[in-house]
């Protein structure tokens, strides 16, 4: 654990979006404190987790932001986006609305934030696959067209987790 400011090589901004119970809360608490809640509620305003993890020798200390996804919530945009380096935009794989919406959430980080924003496509609840409504191939041409990168995720049994904000975290840099 790392605790002096000083040891930190880079900081960066990350901000969750997409769809409302696609899992972004709980994918953020599984990364940053290995927890996960099956009766999470929807976020209100926004909140933030700090993580530091060390990469190729560096401390990165990542600050991750995360919203609702409900569309009532959506007037905090300018500040929830500013300086962000990284973007995890998450869809649910057992629901195809979620993932059909991701161009909108694309629109968002478009108008929000500079071209060099990193993005990952995030299809999470990957252990619901026996009631999966996108094929993994579609989501990853998608993302190929788009020019993101791509993971399924689970945070419920934690797969990929780790994996998605770590390889965010190492195309910011
Ligand atoms: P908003 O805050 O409303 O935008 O929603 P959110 O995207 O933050 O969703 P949240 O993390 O609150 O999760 C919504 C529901 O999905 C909760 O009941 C979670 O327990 C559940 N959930 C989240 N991730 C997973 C997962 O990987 N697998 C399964 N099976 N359920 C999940
Ligand atoms: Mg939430």
């Amino acid at each position: 654990q790392v605790d002096l400011d000083e040891d930190i090589d880079y900081m960066f901004k990350v901000v969750m979006i997409g769809d409302s119970g696609v899992g972004k809360s709980q994918l953020l608490n599984r990364f940053a404190k290995n927890e996960f809640n099956m009766n999470s509620k929807s976020t209100i305003g926004v909140e933030f987790l700090t993580k530091t993890v060390v990469m190729d020798h560096k401390v990165v200390k990542a600050q991750i932001w995360d919203t609702a996804g409900q569309e009532r919530y959506q007037a905090i945009t300018t500040a929830y986006y500013r300086g962000a380096a990284g973007a995890l935009v998450a869809y649910d794989i057992s629901r195809r609305s979620s993932f059909d919406h991701v161009g909108k959430w694309l629109e968002e980080l478009q108008i929000h934030t500079d071209k060099n924003t990193i993005i990952m496509l995030v299809g999470n609840k990957s252990d619901l696959s026996s009631s999966r409504e996108v094929p993994t191939e579609v989501a990853k041409d998608f993302a190929q067209q788009e020019g993101l990168f791509f993971i399924e995720t689970s945070a419920l049994d934690s797969n990929n987790v780790e994996s998605a904000f770590f390889s965010l975290l190492s195309q910011i840099y």
